[in-house]
């Protein structure tokens, strides 16, 4: 049976008058990706307030991972529910929370012993980062990069790259951030149409060998940053995303990656990846840089770890996580006991093996049908990506790689009308992402690559 069902167009009546009323009453604020008002959300289906059903392949900006109201991580926060609802972790402690820590800790990758923080968002992920990296290296200095999204807090817009519409007529932001470029390499200079991925070796980090090695030019470049506009000494950490997300899906090749890993370990540099968008087995692995075989000092991580419930977390290093003093950091909902339940009930599922396999085969196939798209629309310009966390980039000319905002929103307000929600990314917004729930069948899956297929093709 279809999971798409569509019985008024989209948005229909009712999704349109609560649309009127949220303009009335709600700060222009927050940006609005669909015109649709959800009414119950299952599994991969959300069905909106006038009974039109839409596959999600946004999963609420790649939060539920396992899929709507997964049933375990339901349970578990109802059953939380009947205990407490609150006690906050400063004042009298409970279980849950310790057992997140244990199991984060288990999972992170890299030399331990390890320790956990928990808060609340992935942007207080990313300050609290900061913090004890700062704390533990009595430094100042964060090298943060081009493409890079962190979040809306201060710190976190600092740390983000891109102007409209997250920090224009915000500042002043938080001083001694400095940016190198990411090793963007479809976007780096004097590279042609297919300019693409890194030939080196993904699992071993391994250079490409290359005459023209890129990573090596970006890492160069990162350096030169770090020598002359910061001196090495004074920096404190990096902070990087090993697949970009709101700048467009762009993997980090693991060779650039070990390349930091090296230069921070020289240098005294806390390595903090931003794992906010890419964890939780969005990539096709519990976390990304488990495909790089290179590891952080620092997790930051939010979304998928409560499945829909506000929950975030910082994991890694002991002796960082121990450096701020007692009371240092916190905050009164940070790791709260029903996002507790749901981020155990989360690692619950992760822990079966086959989560993960379908996750790659979901890769696999979103891999195959882009590259298809790839070879018969001369408007993509790359089809790029890791595991199920897969974009395509839309152009107006292949050549001169001209980004066609216009025609990434026209493709999406195409698939939303037809029954499949979409988002837009990329610094030019020219970009279409796929974040299905790792959940999805691979029949769902093709349903609604059929649709977007369809948007393309009316494209023109
Ligand atoms: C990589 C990354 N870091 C941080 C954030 C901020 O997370 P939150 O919106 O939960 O504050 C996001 C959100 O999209 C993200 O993708």
């Amino acid at each position: 049976m279809a999971s798409i069902h569509l019985q008024t167009a989209v948005p229909g009546p009712k999704s349109r008058a609560i649309f009127a009323a949220r303009a009335k009453a709600v700060s222009n604020g927050p940006f609005h990706i669909t015109p649709v008002v959800a009414a119950e959300a299952s599994g991969s289906v959300i069905t909106d307030v006038d009974g039109n059903r839409l596959l999600d392949f946004a999963a609420g900006i790649g939060v539920a991972n396992l899929g709507h109201c997964e049933p375990s991580v339901v349970a578990a926060v109802r059953a939380q529910t009947e205990k407490f609802l609150h006690t906050s972790i400063n004042v009298v402690a409970y279980e849950g929370y310790v057992r997140v820590a244990e199991r984060l800790n288990a999972r992170m990758p890299g030399p331990g012993p390890h320790k956990t923080y928990l808060a609340n968002s992935g942007a207080e992920a990313v300050e609290n980062a900061v913090k004890f990296a700062r704390a533990y290296t009595g430094r100042q200095a964060v090298i943060a990069f081009t493409n890079g999204y962190h979040g809306r807090t201060y710190m976190a817009l600092a740390l983000t790259a891109k102007a409209h519409p997250y920090k224009s007529g915000f500042a002043p932001f938080p001083a001694e951030v400095y940016r190198a470029p990411f090793p963007d390499f479809y976007r780096w200079p004097g590279t042609g149409e297919a300019a693409a991925e890194c030939p080196g070796d993904r699992a071993a980090a391994a250079p490409c060998g290359l005459a023209r090695c890129l990573c090596r030019e970006a890492f160069e470049a990162f350096a030169e940053v770090a020598r002359v506009e910061i001196g090495e000494q004074n920096v404190a950490a990096v902070v990087i995303e090993p697949v970009t997300g709101e700048g467009g899906f762009i993997p980090a090749p693991p060779s650039y990656l070990g390349m930091l890993r090296r230069w921070c370990d020289e240098h005294g540099v806390v390595l903090i990846f931003d794992e906010v968008q890419t964890g939780f087995g969005r990539t096709g692995t519990l976390f990304a840089c488990e495909q790089t075989g290179v590891a952080p000092d620092l997790l930051a991580l939010a979304k998928g770890l409560g499945n829909g419930l506000p929950i975030s977390a910082v994991t890694g290093r002991a002796e960082i996580l121990d450096a701020v003093g007692t009371g240092g950091v916190g905050g009164t909902y940070c790791g709260n006991p029903l996002a507790c339940a749901a981020a155990l009930a989360v690692m619950d599922r992760f822990d079966d093996p086959a989560t993960l396999a379908h996750a790659r085969t979901l890769g696999d196939e979103l891999r195959r049908r882009l590259a298809d798209w790839y070879g018969r629309f001369p408007r993509i310009g790359q089809v790029r990506g890791l595991g199920p966390m897969r974009a395509l980039e839309l152009v107006v000319d292949r050549r001169t790689k001209e980004p066609d905002k216009p025609a990434a929103q026209a493709l999406l307000k195409y698939c939303y009308e037809h029954g499949v929600v979409v988002l837009s990314c990329g610094t030019y917004g020219n970009a279409l992402r796929f974040l299905p729930p790792l959940t999805t069948s691979v029949e769902q899956l093709h349903e609604g690559l059929d649709v977007v297929e369809a948007g393309l093709v009316s494209l023109g």
